[in-house]
């Protein structure tokens, strides 16, 4: 009788525990350097108006505050010393409508207000990012786009859909050079593609200053030169770019 009342005490608890345990919530960091006393002072004007909040990590939240932009990371504000802190999400949160609600409200009117605002001794240590689009670049096309179709189709659409006429090539997990030709810095991404992954590990462009990490095992590495990157832009460049109106399709 008392281990049967004890069984069902058990798992009684056990319910409650199951019961109270919130769900998983978008966890939050902020790395050294980036002031605390900022982000604590945002944080609550967020959530009062939206009721989002992230549960606070001491280090590696699934968002965080970091002085380096990361691969993902949007730049929120400068500090005095000149430095920005970014606002940085894991790759998997990148849709995520929390965060970009956090996003979104961190540019805003009313997030850049916030900012501005805060005080430490009676001093302002933050000034919203300057949101004048983002360096503009001047494209400068030097290559030959029929040799860059040529690389292109040979290298990339093993991975990637580079031709819109080859139905079935490419992976899903790889966007397609229509789509990123709609992203507005494709200039910079098919500049520099080579340095990021998952290219690093098997694409070597000679004289880029970057060395391939012989520990990382390629199966059939890439090798190309940088009048071929070169190529390669131009070709991209011819490409029609997709109707960025519509919400990006990864792999159309
Ligand atoms: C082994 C498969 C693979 C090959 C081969 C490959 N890519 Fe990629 N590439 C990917 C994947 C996967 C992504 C998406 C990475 C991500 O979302 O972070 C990507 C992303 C990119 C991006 C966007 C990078 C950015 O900054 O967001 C560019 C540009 C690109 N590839 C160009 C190329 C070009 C040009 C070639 C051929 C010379 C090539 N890729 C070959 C798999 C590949």
């Amino acid at each position: 009788m008392i281990k049967t009342m004890h069984i069902v005490l058990q798992l009684s608890l056990l319910a409650l525990v199951l019961s109270v345990a919130p769900a998983r919530a978008t966890s939050l960091s902020i790395a050294s350097g980036i002031p605390e006393g900022l982000v604590n002072y945002l944080l609550p004007r967020f959530t009062l108006k939206t009721q989002i909040r992230f549960d606070r990590l001491p280090r590696d939240g699934d968002l965080q505050f970091r002085k380096d932009s990361g691969e993902f990371g949007v730049a929120i504000f400068q500090l005095n010393d000149g430095s920005i802190g970014y606002l940085h999400a894991a790759r998997w949160l990148q849709d995520d409508a929390d965060y970009l609600h956090f996003r979104d409200w961190l540019l805003s009117e009313a997030g850049r207000a916030t900012i501005s605002d805060y005080r430490e001794q009676g001093v302002a240590i933050a000034i919203p990012v300057d949101l004048a689009p983002v360096e503009e670049v001047a494209i400068v096309i030097t290559g030959n786009a029929d040799v860059g179709r040529t690389l292109s189709l040979a290298h990339c659409s093993r991975c990637h859909k580079v031709d819109r006429a080859a139905k079935y090539s490419g992976m899903d997990s790889s966007p397609s050079f229509h789509a990123m030709r709609g992203f507005e810095d494709w200039y910079v991404r098919f500049l520099s593609f080579y340095a990021v992954s998952p290219h690093k590990a098997l694409i070597t462009v000679e004289g880029s200053g970057i060395e391939k990490d012989p520990d990382l095992i390629t199966i059939a590495p890439i090798e190309l030169r940088i009048e071929q990157v070169n190529d390669i832009v131009a070709f991209v460049h011819t490409l029609e770019p997709l109707d960025l109106g519509r919400p990006i399709q990864f792999n159309p």
